[in-house]
């Protein structure tokens, strides 16, 4: 029998797995999904209004995007397309079920071009979805190319420092032989997970990410059977070889790489560069969110100031009486993220839909125009040794004091400053320092977790800096080739470990999956491990 190719295990697994899992009835109030109005995209893009009746692809949709997407752009002619059927079907169940009929759901495959909607689109959403492909720069040529002349394509992938832990579990999946073909082992995982000491790292991780909740999003999250994080510099390559620029990026205040820089005083280095420190050092709690329109569209616009249009009226007679309810009590509008949702009060509601006094609330989000929303630092720049400093990141180490991988992500940001001046990551303790107090500058948030540069950084700082001062040590191809401290005491632990999880597939596990086992289960303890 033939071996099952990446893309048709992948296509299984949606189909087994509709993502995300949301209850169909479960709705959303028709103010809320006022990021996703076009017009609101192609403001904050610098694209001037959008046409009257856009056009919408959300390229690979799931379950349930097409739903706020028809609920924030009733004008809109929207295609949605996904590679499974069965979360095709869900979406369009949904959209059927809250009377939103704007929208048509052909099959697409983003890795076969033949499939896809004919025309070109003023919106293209494409959300968690380039990660799946095996060659993500040939869709995203493919996705510039139906873009409108000043068309937004909004795109959303993982970043790999970030999601360095949501990996390390993915990878420690694999090992107890655990995947998305098996319908009990989203539950075993948890179960395994769930064993763990509570200030276990990978515990923290599986725990905090809100998709571990439901069967689906375990998958999705934690079994996935091929996804992959990009780095800063890596999205940066990745738009402009596919000839798009970066013109907002989306998803968080300090996602914004001016305002970020400007924080941190990171003098003028390019959007790239900026994202890749906040990547690395702050543990981006989120996904890279951008918008990003073709290298060569018009330059940038700025509009007169206007309410959004979902609150100057537009839409259905639900939506109207929304909005009188909005006029009289004010409410709460959340983002995607809930990260700068706004409270809007009465008076607010009033001025935006009489259109009064607008400039009170350029800050909010609720009005478009007014200024330019985009970065003005420069686009990308390359870190030419970017490939060389990722395998050695990667690398296992051997020596008395080996770096623990579980903890490659914080021995990679410190020496990412050392061995690379020429990124001019200077003066890195009073960065260090003046983050301290907050998970993030710009949020103005207490620290709320442990395991992070933030909340490790007194502890770690010393020991990684010794570490790094030693020079370097010998790197192994993997764990057939190295012991741990203790190596047999230490495989006879994981065995009895996984004798604990009746329906754990059996195996055949050999020493050297079961030392890496070991370090992920129980090496979480010390920042240094063993490795003779
Ligand atoms: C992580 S989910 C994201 C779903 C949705 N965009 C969202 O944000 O809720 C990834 C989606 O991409 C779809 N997908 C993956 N590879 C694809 C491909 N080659 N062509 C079309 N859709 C694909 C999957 O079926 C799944 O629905």
């Amino acid at each position: 029998m033939a071996t099952p190719t990446l893309p048709s295990v992948l296509r299984a697994q949606y189909e087994a797995w509709p993502y995300p899992q949301v209850p169909l009835l479960g709705s959303l109030p028709s103010t809320h999904p006022w990021e996703l109005h076009a017009d609101w995209l192609w403001d904050r893009a610098g694209s001037g209004r959008a046409p009257a009746r856009p056009r919408v692809w959300i390229a690979g949709c799931g379950t349930f995007e097409p739903y706020p997407w028809a609920l924030a752009n009733p004008r809109a002619e929207i295609v949605a397309t996904d590679f499974a059927q069965s979360s095709l079907a869900i979406a369009a169940r949904r959209c059927r079920l809250h009377g939103q009929r704007h929208v048509a759901f052909p099959a697409a495959d983003l890795a076969d071009p033949p499939t896809w909607p004919a025309g070109r689109f003023d919106v293209i959403e494409c959300y968690g979805v380039l990660m799946n492909l095996a060659d993500p720069l040939a869709a995203l040529q493919g996705l510039r190319e139906r873009l409108t002349e000043r068309g937004v394509l909004r795109l959303m992938v993982y970043p790999h420092w970030s999601r360095a832990r949501i990996f390390q579990i993915q990878r420690l999946a694999r090992l107890l032989g655990l995947h998305a073909g098996d319908r009990s082992h989203p539950a075993l995982l948890r179960a395994v997970v769930k064993s763990l000491k509570k200030v276990h790292p990978l515990r923290f991780a599986f725990t905090s990410y809100a998709d571990c909740r439901n069967d689906a999003g375990v998958v999705d999250g934690f079994l996935h059977a091929g996804d992959r994080g990009f780095t800063a510099f890596q999205l940066g390559a990745l738009l402009r070889d596919a000839g798009l620029a970066p013109a907002f990026w989306f998803h968080r205040p300090w996602a914004q790489p001016d305002a970020m820089a400007q924080r941190l005083e990171l003098g003028e280095p390019s959007q790239g560069f900026v994202l890749n420190y906040l990547d690395l050092w702050q543990e981006l709690r989120g996904n890279f969110v951008v918008c990003a329109r073709r290298a060569e569209a018009p330059a940038r616009e700025v509009q007169p100031l206007r309410p959004h249009p979902l609150f100057a009226g537009e839409g259905s007679l639900r939506h109207r009486l929304r909005l009188s309810r909005l006029r009289w009590l004010g409410g709460r509008l959340p983002s995607r993220t809930g990260e700068q949702a706004v409270q809007l009060g009465a008076r607010d509601a009033r001025d935006l839909r009489a259109g009064d006094r607008l400039e009170r609330l350029v800050g909010t989000g609720l009005v478009l125009g007014g200024r330019d929303h985009g970065s003005r630092l420069p686009a990308h720049a390359d870190f030419a040794r970017e490939a060389e400093f990722l395998q050695h990141a990667a690398g296992l180490r051997v020596g008395r004091r080996a770096p623990n991988p579980l903890y490659a992500h914080l021995f990679a940001a410190f020496e990412l400053a050392a061995r690379h001046p020429e990124l001019g990551l200077r003066d890195l303790e009073g960065q260090m320092g003046r983050w301290l107090p907050w998970a993030d500058p710009l949020e103005q948030r207490p620290v709320t977790f442990g395991l992070t540069p933030y909340g490790t950084y007194t502890k770690l700082r010393r020991n990684v800096q010794e570490h790094l001062e030693r020079g370097a040590l010998p790197v192994a191809a993997g764990y057939g080739e190295v012991r741990l401290r203790g190596d047999g005491e230490a495989l006879a632990r994981v065995k009895g470990f996984l004798r604990g999880f009746a329906g754990l597939p059996a195996g055949p596990r050999d020493d050297a999956a079961l030392r890496e086992l070991f370090v992920l289960l129980f090496g979480y303890e010390s920042l240094f491990v063993t490795m003779e």
